[in-house]
């Protein structure tokens, strides 16, 4: 870790056209949450930055598709998302949106230096042009034939159908999504970065200096710089975003990925006007960019450059990025209603975050793609969080109400094994700080999960139940040291299972020091905290009355040492921290998985049913007059119609072809069953020689008509007409 005096952290701004769900969670939110929470409590100055990505192109397709304006979109899921991130906890110290007036401001002057400067070449380029509705069309506008698989649905950028990436002129027959038009190649200019000039500085920085990065990150790095960078665009011929500040550039906004980023820098400015460039621009200021995997090359190769372009702004010292989530083993997608999303889960779950955050945080995609299995979800649950860390700290608070009047007892006979055991919290501890600073968070929860196993296993072995009635003091003492090791768990586990961590102070009757917190920016200080004469935070208890002033205050470098509650400190009530999670509620999420996988099937098979069905053949060889005459082609009636015994296919049918009564076997038992045809009035070859089917001769054929998909049916008269009319 470099030597620095604030951190700044940064979470990727989600884009505002859809929830968050579990991917996201588990890619960039919930990391960035605890390490923030832990840099909190070591008392580091800490900034926390976040907000919604309100650009770009799917944005205004959302918005086209559902015939609502694109700010109605962001300002739908800025809301949703705002709220489902601090339901869950996720504590930014803002959450801002880059429609603000400050970031369009931010993000104009920003763009103006750099093109003042001569830090941007413009190209000329031809880009597809609608003419009937005057635009200039972005890829996903595009709509033509994949020339991969022939869906005449793809879109310029991508077929969703095999999955193919294309670009707009590959297209067959390219059309416009907005009028229909035919789309013409019209010439455009736009300003780009010339990445290509950063490329030996680029590579210095990261392959020289940043070798310890993630492998992920490191390797994506390496491999863009390998390969060559070429200039990028920073502006767009579009109508949503922020306009290019500059003469002449009417139609046209920056790239959402030049200005996304700026967002980081935008929003600090919002929520400190006027410190916020010590954030930014001060060598002594460490940068931490938390994304997904989708992410790296923007924050790690073209921010950079932008930055470094600008001049006096810092550069991260790391950018910690995940890989992928799936669920129940399948690739999670926002379209398809394949998710677990935040808001629903704080409805269905009221007071269980925490359990999503700890399985999530348990399971991070750290290394490798990871699935998240409901049923994993309540097994950690069950066996994890209620019957190791709940049942640990409810057994040492209860039987302390019980035989102590709910005060922390005298540990007046204190043993080697007790002192060991408070003990062993200490290499938790450190281990848990080195992965949490190396960003290892699913080892790091690993640890402060030991320090509630060691304690269960403590309290089990001593058996303190059964000590109250032949050595009170000898209980005493061993409670005293189950106490010590809950007020452990209370800081261990803040910045992971932070709700828990606050009720288990609640029931322990402490506060913690929150350390550093600017949510309330340069204003008065926020309400939801209590501060110590320093301004510092202090957590609250939500359950209670607020901290009394002279009341006890867990802080992180506590954490391991053999007294953190002294005797006599009176506890509070005893509530569960966990709740068990039952069969029934794990069946209806998973019930609620299969009825989107078994509609999306559904609708896949009907897809290709009508699609079979549409597909007619081409024309046969051509036949003569005489050809054509010789068939004897008559209207008929049937008259009796069975199975043929043994067969799903076949149907053994009388007719009377006015010429006389047959037997004709034919191949429609799927699609007619012989009440079906009774009485119906058909169309027969006649002359066709006779075959033995199934030990039956059948005399004829029945004319049916075969359908693009192989179903059949039969021709009838329009009219009823007699038997034995030749057709022709
Ligand atoms: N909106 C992007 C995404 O969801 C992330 C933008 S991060 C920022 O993938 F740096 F551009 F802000
Ligand atoms: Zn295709």
């Amino acid at each position: 870790m470099s030597s620095h005096k604030r951190t700044l952290v940064t979470a990727a701004l989600p884009y505002a056209n859809g929830p968050v769900h579990i991917g996201h969670l588990a890619g960039a939110y919930l990391p960035s949450d605890i390490f923030v929470r832990y840099l909190r409590m070591r008392g580091e100055d800490v900034v926390f930055i976040c907000g919604s990505d309100e650009h770009g192109v799917p944005i205004t397709i959302k918005a086209r598709k559902e015939g609502v304006s694109p700010q109605d979109i962001v300002d739908r899921y800025h809301k949703v998302m705002k709220d489902a991130f601090s339901g869950l906890g996720i504590n930014f110290d803002i959450y801002s949106r880059t429609t603000s007036k400050v970031h369009e401001e931010n993000a104009s002057a920003f763009f103006r230096k750099l093109y003042d400067e001569g830090k941007f070449i413009t190209r000329e380029s031809e880009q597809f042009y609608d003419e009937a509705s005057g635009t200039f069309l972005a890829d996903r506008y595009i709509i033509g034939t994949c020339p991969k698989c022939g869906n005449p649905n793809a879109y310029g950028d991508q077929c969703e159908k095999c999955g193919s990436t294309l670009s707009p002129e590959e297209l067959i027959d390219p059309r416009s999504a907005l009028s229909g038009a035919t789309p013409k190649k019209v010439k455009t200019s736009h300003w780009y970065l010339p990445l290509d000039k950063y490329e030996p500085w680029l590579r210095e920085w990261i392959l020289e200096g940043h070798k310890e990065w993630k492998t992920n990150v490191y390797g994506q790095c390496k491999s863009w710089l390998d390969g060559g960078l070429q200039p990028r665009a920073v502006s767009r011929d579009l109508d949503w975003g922020v306009p290019v500040p500059v003469e002449g550039a009417k139609g046209k906004v920056l790239y959402v990925w030049f200005d996304a980023p700026i967002g980081y820098i935008s929003n600090t400015k919002e929520l400190l006007p006027q410190s916020w460039e010590k954030w930014w621009k001060d060598g002594d200021t460490r940068l931490v960019h938390f994304i997904g995997k989708d992410n790296i090359v923007f924050h790690c190769i073209v921010f950079p450059s932008m930055l470094k372009a600008y001049g006096d702004y810092i550069l991260p010292d790391n950018v910690p990025s995940n890989e992928f989530l799936n669920l129940e083993g399948d690739k999670i997608s926002t379209s398809r209603g394949w998710a677990v999303w935040a808001h629903e889960y704080e409805q269905q779950f009221p007071g269980q975050e925490d359990v999503l955050r700890y399985v999530l945080t348990a399971n991070a995609p750290e290394t490798k793609d990871n699935d998240f299995s409901w049923k994993d979800f309540q097994s950690r649950n069950n066996s994890e969080l209620v019957a190791v860390f709940g049942n640990f700290v409810n057994r040492a608070v209860v039987l302390t109400q019980k035989y102590f009047g709910g005060r922390v007892p005298e540990p007046v006979k204190m043993e080697d094994i007790d002192r060991e055991t408070l003990d062993a919290v200490k290499p938790c501890r450190e281990a848990l700080e080195k992965y949490i600073e190396g960003y290892h968070f699913r080892e790091a929860l690993k640890e402060a999960m030991n320090m509630a196993r060691i304690g269960n296993k403590y309290i089990s072995d001593m058996e303190p139940w059964k000590l109250a009635k032949t050595d009170m003091e000898r209980c005493g003492s061993v409670l005293y040291t189950c106490l010590q090791l809950c007020a452990d768990l209370a800081i261990a586990f803040e910045p992971f299972t932070p709700f828990s961590a606050e009720k288990l102070r609640g029931i322990l009757r402490v506060g913690v020091d929150a350390g550093s917190d600017h949510r309330a920016g340069e204003g008065a200080p926020s309400e939801n905290f209590f501060r110590d004469g320093e301004g510092k935070a202090l957590h609250t208890r939500p359950y209670g009355k607020p901290l009394e002033a002279d009341g006890l205050v867990l802080r992180w470098n506590m954490l391991g040492s053999r007294e953190l509650l002294p005797s006599g400190h009176e506890l509070g009530e005893a509530v569960l921290l966990f709740q068990k999670i039952e069969d029934s509620v794990i069946d209806a999420q998973l019930a609620r998985l299969e009825a989107i996988r078994a509609a999306r099937e559904a609708a896949a098979a009907a897809a290709a049913a009508a699609e079979a069905a549409a597909h007619v053949e081409p024309q046969k060889e051509e036949v003569t007059f005489e050809q054509f005459g010789a068939m004897d082609i008559r209207t008929a009636t049937v008259l009796e119609a069975e199975r043929v015994p043994k067969t799903d296919k076949l149907l053994k049918l009388t007719i009377d072809t006015g010429i006389d009564k047959r037997t004709i076997v034919s191949g429609i038992a799927q699609y007619y069953s012989p009440e079906d045809m009774i009485g119906k009035q058909i169309c027969i070859l006649a002359n066709l020689a006779p075959r033995v089917i199934r030990g039956i001769e059948s005399k004829g054929m029945i004319l049916m008509a075969k359908q693009g998909d192989g179903s059949m049916r039969f021709i009838t008269p329009q009219e009823t007409v007699t038997n034995g009319a030749v057709i022709g």
